[in-house]
């Protein structure tokens, strides 16, 4: 029994040096001291020994227990330390390093021209409003005079998302909306900035690109009105040297139209590959608002007079800056974009 006693404290004493964990520790304490533990099962089985050695057995056991509980007490402390230094050394912080620099991120270039483009018309009198994306072929063709069997719809190949309902595309819907919602007040002075979408996709047209919009309704305006304004956001967009020329253009819901050219900033004039040796690039369609467009959102043609125009964001952006590929504005490649830092 004295034996036994002995060999169990011996492997108790091993164990509880190998422990590795408290929780390994716990468990190991289980096997010996818990109540159906070796040390516990030999003190029951003291019923069996003689009236002589039951007091010695007794008190080597109480020993073995007493001196077991203390080496556990002990090497849990040494246990619970080690842990403990373990985790500070994975949180370290070493407080006398440089602290690394967040880098701050910029506006991408597209924005930054229409923000440009937005001061421009609110530095003269316009006012900016926001139309839906999502639009009725109501608002996208029939109120702009482009009837259900219309070959214009055709220059516009779109996305559908049944007979009625369509991705709009050009911001040219706003200024039924717009014209919806005031007529028959007058002034109306405004831009509509915003995404648009065609069924297009090569280096000049992307599938998704941005317009702006302008629209002035009011007694007495005319094209003159529509070419001064145009020249002055010409020659603020891109420097005081610009020209800009208008050319007899077509869109159902201007009579007249035009297309606006602003002389090539690359060659100034002379004619370069970028304009084509023509000295002029297209940024825009425009033209007086047809009386029957002004009729159908409200406006009496025999009294007001207005003009509009759409100009292609992506296209500024790319004579502003000499890009030559409008797929690079929307690659999101970090390389290309933080040039406009
Ligand atoms: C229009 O969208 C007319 N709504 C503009 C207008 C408004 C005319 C008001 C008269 C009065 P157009 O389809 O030409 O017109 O497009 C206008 C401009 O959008 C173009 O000059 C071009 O700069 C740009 N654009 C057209 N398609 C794309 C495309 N797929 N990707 C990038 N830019 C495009
Ligand atoms: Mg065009």
């Amino acid at each position: 029994m004295q034996e036994k006693l002995n060999g169990i404290a011996a492997s108790a004493r091993t164990d509880i040096s190998m422990a590795q964990s408290q929780e390994d520790l716990k468990k190991i304490q289980v096997t010996y001291l818990g109540k159906k533990g070796k040390i516990t099962a030999v003190l029951r089985g003291m019923g069996q020994l003689s009236p002589e050695e039951r007091p010695l057995i007794g008190s080597l056991a109480n020993k073995i227990r007493d001196e077991l509980a203390a080496l556990f007490a002990e090497r849990e402390l040494q246990l619970r330390k080690e842990e403990q230094e373990k985790r500070i050394e994975a949180e370290k912080v070493d407080i006398t390093l440089p602290g690394r620099p967040q880098e701050l991120g910029h506006f991408h270039p597209l924005t930054m021209v229409m923000d440009e483009i937005a001061d421009i018309f609110l530095g003269l009198g316009f006012s900016i409003v926001d139309g839906p994306e999502v639009e009725t072929d109501y608002y996208n063709f029939e109120a702009l005079n482009i009837p259900k069997d219309h070959p214009a719809r055709d220059m516009q190949d779109s996305f559908y998302f049944n007979p009625e309902m369509l991705l709009r595309t050009h911001t040219s819907p706003v200024q039924v909306h717009t014209m919806e919602k005031v007529a028959p007040q007058v002034p109306v002075r405004i831009i509509a900035p915003g995404k648009v979408y065609r069924r297009d996709d090569d280096a000049t047209h992307s599938p998704m690109f941005h317009q702006v919009e302008g629209l002035v309704i009011d007694h007495n305006v005319s094209l003159a009105d529509l070419k001064g304004t145009l020249l002055l956001f010409a020659q603020q967009m891109f420097g005081s040297h610009q020209q800009v020329r208008l050319r007899p253009s077509f869109f159902p819901f201007t009579e007249p139209s035009a297309e606006v050219d602003i002389s090539c900033m690359m060659c100034h004039g002379k004619g370069c590959r970028v304009c084509k040796d023509t000295g002029w690039i297209e940024i825009l369609g425009s033209g007086m608002v047809h009386p029957h467009v002004l009729e159908m959102s409200g406006y009496d043609p025999e009294v007001y007079t207005g003009y509009a125009f759409g100009m292609g964001v992506e296209r500024i952006a790319m004579l502003k800056y000499g890009v030559d590929d409008l797929r690079l504005f929307f690659l999101n490649d970090i390389r290309m974009l933080r040039q406009f830092r």
